[in-house]
Parts: structure tokens; C-alpha cells; sequence
């Protein structure tokens, strides 16, 4: 049980060396890395057609393999801005939920350390459970609950990685301030605070999946300070914070949790409600990963010129 994720420093190097074998020079150092989730690969269009490498997860030396709908996976290399930053996108990931070990999990986001990227960009799916947020809109991330770490369920468990980071990494200040100042900035650029969707700033709660919350779990969630809940992004932020990368992170709102509604709500109801009354009201607000894909594809526009507009303005002081 020593052996959680032997030689984590030796498989990401490895990993490197092929990367790098198959980049230009002006591709083999990106000093951003941007975590494309659900129906938000298009975020690898943002970056410049031109020097562009795109690698499938398949042919990566140590890397797991993506098994979600809608999630291919691949690494695309670019530049992005007036200062051409090379940049690093994974478009799909590896989750817990699939059978990966934590140490596949954060696999990639240790390549992306090795590599030398010293910010992170994470993006998601999530459900809301802030009854402020409509779906579509989006959160950045001021914190989170981890709570499938908190149980032992932790990417650092194990004899700690001394090439990454310390043995008992602060997470207070996780989510970067001056990160989290320029997406609110770059939202007012771009003219987005003048439409329907709107930015907050919330707690992201991450459970292992793949069940979507019972009603239960999501009035747990809420009472223990969540905003959002969902199946990733927290091992790898863990994971960058340990090897003292930069973080920002985002959510999409791609469906509201379901609070209210349950036994002690109307489903006092069901005995005395016709039949289609009953479907109507059982299947109100059940996430379904249809609709998570769907809101995924509306929003993902204004996401992704919100990345872009960051990464455009990443240099300036
Ligand atoms: N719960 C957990 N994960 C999710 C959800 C949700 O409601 N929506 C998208 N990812």
C-alpha cells in the first residue's frame, strides 16, 4: 500500500521526453495549461491555427484513457496572445469515478508541471446548488470542499513526491486572487456583464460520481457551504497547489441540483396525483448527462472568449 503511485517524478519525465520529441521548440515549453471539461473542448479553437500540435491520449506514454461520452481526449499544443505564451490544452480528462486511481487522475496535470507550466486554467460541468445561479451561468472558484479527500480519498496520499512539492501542502489560498481579479475584468472587456449570463465567485464541492446527488445529498451539500458540486477538477487543483502551480477554475452551471423537492416537499403530493402529474414531477430538475451536454454547448462560447480574453491579457503587470 506503500506503492499508491510509484515513481509519480519518473513516469511524468518519461512522459515529458515523448511530448517534447514530438513538438517544435516553440511548443515544447508551455507556461499555461488549460483543463477542458464537459463540452468545453472548443476552447482548443481559441488558440492561434498556427504552430499547433494536437496528440491523442492514446498514443501518450502512462496516460489514462478518457472512457466518458463527449470527452475525446487529446493534448493540444499552441500559442495563444500578443506575446505568443505557448499553452498546453487537455481537451477531456481522466475522472475518479471511471476506475482511475487518483495518481491517474492528476497524472496529467503533473506532466503539465514537468513541463514547466506554472498556471492552470480548470474548467467543468457542475451542477448548481446556489439557488442564486441559473444554469448557464458561470462560477469562478474561490474554494472547495474536498470531499472525497477528506475521507482519504486524496491524490497525495502516499509517500509524498519531494521533486512536486511538500508533505503538507496549505490549500487556504488555492484559488489565486490576482487570477480570479483578471476573469472578473476580462468578463467586464468582453461586454459579458451586460447580458442574461452572469459570473459569481463560489465553493465547488467535489463527490467521486458518477451518481448525480439524491436530493438529500444536495440540501447536505448546500448546508455545508457548496455552491456547485461535480466529479473533477478538485484532485488536479490539489495536485498543482502541491507543486506550487497557479490556479483559476471554472464551473458551468449545466443544471440545477435538486433541493427542495422530496419528502418533505410536494412529493407529499404523490399519492393523490395522476399519472402524468407523477412523471412530470419525478423527473423535474434529474440531471441528466444530455442536459449537462446541451447547457455545455450554449455557454461554451462566452467561456471560451473568457479564457482567451485572460490568457490575452496574462502579461500585462
Ligand atoms: N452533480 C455532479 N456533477 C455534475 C452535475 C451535478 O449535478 N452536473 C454536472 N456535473
Amino acid at each position: 500500500d506503500t506503492q499508491l503511485a510509484p515513481n509519480a517524478y519518473q513516469r511524468a519525465t518519461e512522459t515529458v521526453a515523448y511530448l517534447r520529441s514530438e513538438l517544435p521548440d516553440a511548443l515544447k515549453n508551455p507556461k499555461v495549461a488549460i483543463v477542458c471539461g464537459s463540452g468545453l473542448g472548443g476552447l482548443a479553437e481559441t488558440i492561434d491555427p498556427e504552430p499547433k500540435v494536437e496528440l491523442a491520449y492514446a498514443q501518450i506514454p502512462n496516460f489514462p484513457q478518457s472512457t466518458v461520452q463527449g470527452h475525446a481526449g487529446k493534448f493540444v499544443f499552441g500559442v495563444i496572445g500578443p506575446q505568443k505564451t505557448p499553452v498546453a490544452l487537455l481537451v477531456g480528462r481522466a475522472h475518479f469515478y471511471e476506475g482511475h486511481t487518483m495518481d491517474l487522475v492528476t497524472f496529467a496535470t503533473r506532466v503539465c508541471k514537468v513541463m514547466g507550466v506554472e498556471t492552470i486554467i480548470v474548467t467543468n460541468a457542475a451542477g448548481g446548488l446556489n439557488q442564486d445561479y441559473a444554469v448557464g451561468d458561470i462560477v469562478c472558484l474561490n474554494d472547495h470542499l474536498n470531499l472525497a479527500g477528506l475521507v482519504g480519498i486524496h491524490p497525495l496520499r502516499g509517500p509524498n513526491v519531494d521533486e512536486y512539492g511538500v508533505r503538507f501542502p496549505p490549500l487556504s489560498d488555492a484559488y489565486d486572487l490576482d487570477l480570479r481579479k483578471r476573469a472578473h475584468k476580462a468578463w467586464r472587456e468582453l461586454g459579458l456583464d451586460k447580458q442574461k449570463r452572469r459570473i459569481h465567485e463560489g465553493v465547488y464541492a467535489f463527490v467521486a460520481g458518477p451518481t448525480y446527488e439524491t436530493r438529500a445529498e444536495c440540501r447536505m451539500l448546500r448546508t455545508l457551504g457548496a455552491d456547485v458540486v461535480g466529479m473533477s477538477t478538485v484532485p488536479e487543483i490539489v495536485v498543482a497547489r502541491h507543486a506550487g502551480i497557479r490556479v483559476l477554475a471554472f464551473s458551468l452551471v449545466t443544471n440545477s441540483a435538486v433541493l427542495e423537492a422530496g419528502p418533505r416537499g410536494d412529493d407529499a403530493n404523490i399519492q393523490t396525483m395522476n399519472k402524468t402529474d407523477l412523471d412530470e414531477h419525478l423527473g423535474k430538475g434529474k440531471a441528466t448527462h444530455e442536459e449537462v451536454l446541451e447547457a455545455g454547448r450554449e455557454a461554451a462560447k462566452d467561456m471560451q472568449a473568457l479564457v482567451k480574453q485572460i490568457l490575452f491579457n496574462l502579461h500585462e503587470g
